[in-house]
């Protein structure tokens, strides 16, 4: 039905160090939204050195895509803790596979992706941006020294426990940290950036099928319901370009999604 093409079913896409967790966890910070990044499960699942966390952070460290079925076990349980809920996967799908697993999870349920956000950054910008991140592991908060600095230096604002580098961003053994930015955008362009034309073509699907047909009865049009997924590309190098143009979307497209009530200092 219609209102349900209002509910946030979001995907964040984009190259690695584009901006997805900074720009979902303001739209999650903003609106009464949920977040899930595969990125930050796996960096937890790390941190507590889990049979998955061993298998992960070599892999994690050398800029490869982790395999999907050791993914998948860490996604699986968490996306059913989304149902019925507005959401936004942030690093999720990466891989064709992982997106039909996705596609046939939510078939299940009756609900379909409603929009998929594909960011645009140009390369150069991204390597100076992950150079100068620091993120705090157990919540997965990011920080940048010339955007979105935390208030004390090397602190995180709302625990105030220290701040780390990713492996991914500040590799050991001599290796430099480009080379390894050269195999994520790689393994983004060999693997995830498929992805988006097997939305994009989803999407004009379903915007075919969406005119009513008079030759169904009413209880059949649920077979014949547009999925309404929507991919839009927003593009910039900064915040100040690409924050107004996401929240404007969003707005757009989910007019009935509520804000946040403001009830922390
Ligand atoms: P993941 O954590 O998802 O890494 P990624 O895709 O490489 O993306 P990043 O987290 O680096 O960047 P981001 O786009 O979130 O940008 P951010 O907001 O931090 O995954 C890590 C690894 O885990 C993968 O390489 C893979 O091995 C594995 N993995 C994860 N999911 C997987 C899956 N589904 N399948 C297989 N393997 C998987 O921003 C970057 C920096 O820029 C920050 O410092 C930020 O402060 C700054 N910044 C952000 N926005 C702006 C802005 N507008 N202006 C200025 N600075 C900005």
């Amino acid at each position: 039905d219609e209102r349900d093409e209002r509910v946030v079913r979001m995907l964040m896409f984009g190259k690695p160090g584009a901006g997805k967790g900074t720009l979902t966890a303001r739209l999650a910070q903003k609106y009464d939204i949920l977040t899930l990044s595969t990125g930050d499960l796996l960096r937890q699942h790390i941190a507590e050195q889990t049979e998955v966390g061993k298998e992960a952070e070599e892999i994690i460290a050398r800029g490869e895509l982790v395999p999907d079925e050791v993914v998948l076990r860490v996604v699986t349980s968490k996306l059913d803790a989304l149902h019925n809920k507005h959401w936004i996967l942030d690093g999720f799908p990466r891989t064709l596979r992982q997106g039909e697993l996705l596609d046939a999870h939510l078939k299940k349920r009756n609900t379909p992706l409603t929009l998929v956000v594909n960011l645009e950054v140009p390369d150069e910008v991204i390597l100076s941006r992950i150079s100068d991140r620091w993120v705090h592991l157990p919540s997965g908060r990011v920080y940048n020294m010339s955007y979105n600095r935390p208030q004390a230096e090397g602190f995180d604002d709302q625990t105030g426990e220290p701040l780390t580098k990713r492996p991914d961003d500040n590799p050991r053994n001599s290796v430099l940290p480009q080379e390894i930015f050269a195999r994520r955008l790689a393994a983004f362009y060999s693997s995830t950036s498929p992805l988006l034309s097997f939305y994009t073509k989803s999407a004009a699907t379903s915007s075919a099928t969406s005119r009513p047909n008079p030759h169904l009865h009413p209880h059949q049009l649920s077979f014949h319901r547009p999925s309404g997924l929507k991919v839009k590309t927003v593009s910039g190098s900064t915040s100040d370009e690409i924050w107004p143009q996401l929240d404007r979307l969003i707005q757009n497209r989910f007019p009935g999604l509520r804000e946040r009530l403001e009830t922390q200092a």
